[in-house]
């Protein structure tokens, strides 16, 4: 099952996935679990944006929904969302094995456009579905092209109207999402998490002014580029001084060409710390040295938040009672989003496995798990729906 799932989409090249909301390769990924779903006869309910689940038993009330999602970042790895799914299928399959019949209905999970990567917004389809992010803003978001994700639902066979708040969540009476760690926190193979960092994704937009690489002098530049690089130097040290992450990983330069001085450069910040003031008050750092080097450049500068994401204490009961039936699993925190933030804020019981990441790297194609770890995974996910749904 893992080998048909990851070979959806490789690169040939760098190995990792681009599986984007609604691109060939991430529905590509979507008709897989689908087959998988209707191989074991569960029964599959989609809500209007195309987040699924699929129940073994009848979803007459509300069950234990265990999953992930499927797409990606761009050039991704293999286990970031997948591993989740194809866990929760695995879950199943061992839990039938076993003969054990839940009591409540058991839901397997796949959420829409989780990372963001066409769309710009992470949490795309959990957002929506709790109604966080209301239809009218998330159906005009553009992809990099400038296709609304309207004009993508249409491309997709889905008729917008439906998009809006979702019934799925009624049926969800609690919500376990298994997740490979990300960031080398785990000594054992599979840990609980206590919380999710506070973070934001925001748009600095820099301005300047267009001019000859050759003929206009140093002193004579608005170099919009200059102050952009400036902003991300103090980024990178205001957050070693908090103790915070701050990254620009997406760049539009205009008119990006070798030989003129920019007009504009559209620089995205991703910066998270541990707790909301710290995230504030690092955000309020990187935007006043923006501004004052642009007021020495000659430039401007403005900064729009694009989404922003609370931070997420985990239920405590529910945190301790994983850490019970996993024989004393560690504890820790987390500096990555998960739809399972979005469920918990939304007021579901809410918890997260994590399987440990020896490497330390995600999003990226050298992700890595290793198998044993993930089959340790598989088998605490299937203790702990159990347990939840015994
Ligand atoms: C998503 O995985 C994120 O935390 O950016
Ligand atoms: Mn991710
Ligand atoms: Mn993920
Ligand atoms: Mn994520």
């Amino acid at each position: 099952m893992w080998r048909d799932q990851s070979a959806i989409g490789r690169d040939a090249e760098t190995g990792g996935y681009t599986r984007g909301g609604w691109t060939p390769t991430e529905r590509e990924a979507t008709t897989w679990f689908l087959d998988q779903c209707a191989t074991r006869g569960l029964a599959v309910e989609s809500d209007g944006i195309g987040n699924l689940i699929a129940w073994w038993g009848s979803p007459d009330r509300p069950g234990v929904v265990t999953g992930s999602h499927l797409d990606s970042v761009i050039d991704g790895g293999a286990f970031d969302g997948p591993l989740g799914v194809v866990s929760a299928l695995a879950a199943v399959d061992l839990l039938r094995a076993e003969g054990f019949t839940p009591s409540v209905p058991l839901g397997v999970g796949a959420f829409v456009e989780e990372e963001g990567s066409r769309f710009g917004m992470p949490c795309l389809g959990s957002r929506v579905a709790a109604g966080v992010l209301s239809a009218d803003k998330a159906l005009a978001l553009t992809d990099r092209q400038g296709v609304t994700l309207a004009a993508a639902l249409e491309a997709a066979g889905t008729d917008p109207a439906g998009v809006g708040p979702s019934p799925l969540l009624e049926r969800m009476g609690t919500f376990v999402e298994l997740h490979v760690e990300q960031g080398r926190g785990l000594t054992p193979p599979v840990g609980v998490a206590s919380s999710i960092w506070p973070h934001g994704r925001y748009r600095f937009t820099f301005e300047g002014e267009a001019n000859h690489a050759g003929t206009t002098l140093m002193e004579d530049r608005h170099d919009p580029m200059l102050t952009y690089a400036m902003t991300a130097l103090a980024a990178n040290k205001q957050a070693r001084l908090a103790g915070a992450r701050a990254t620009f990983g997406r760049l539009s330069i205009e008119p990006n060409g070798t030989n003129a001085v920019p007009s504009r450069v559209i620089a995205w910040l991703d910066a998270r710390a541990a707790d909301t003031a710290t995230l504030e008050s690092l955000l309020a750092a990187i935007t006043r040295q923006a501004v004052e080097r642009a007021e020495r450049d000659g430039t401007t500068v403005a900064v729009v938040p694009e989404s922003v994401s609370p931070i997420v204490d985990f239920p405590a009961g529910l945190r301790d009672r994983l850490v019970g039936v996993l024989d004393g699993a560690p504890v820790l925190p987390t500096g990555a989003g998960h739809d399972a933030g979005v469920f918990s804020a939304a007021g579901i019981p809410t918890a997260m496995l994590f399987v440990r990441n020896p490497t330390g790297i995600s999003h990226s194609p050298a992700e890595f798990a290793e198998e044993d770890d993930c089959l340790a995974g598989v088998e605490a996910l299937a203790a702990v729906l159990k347990d939840l749904a015994q």
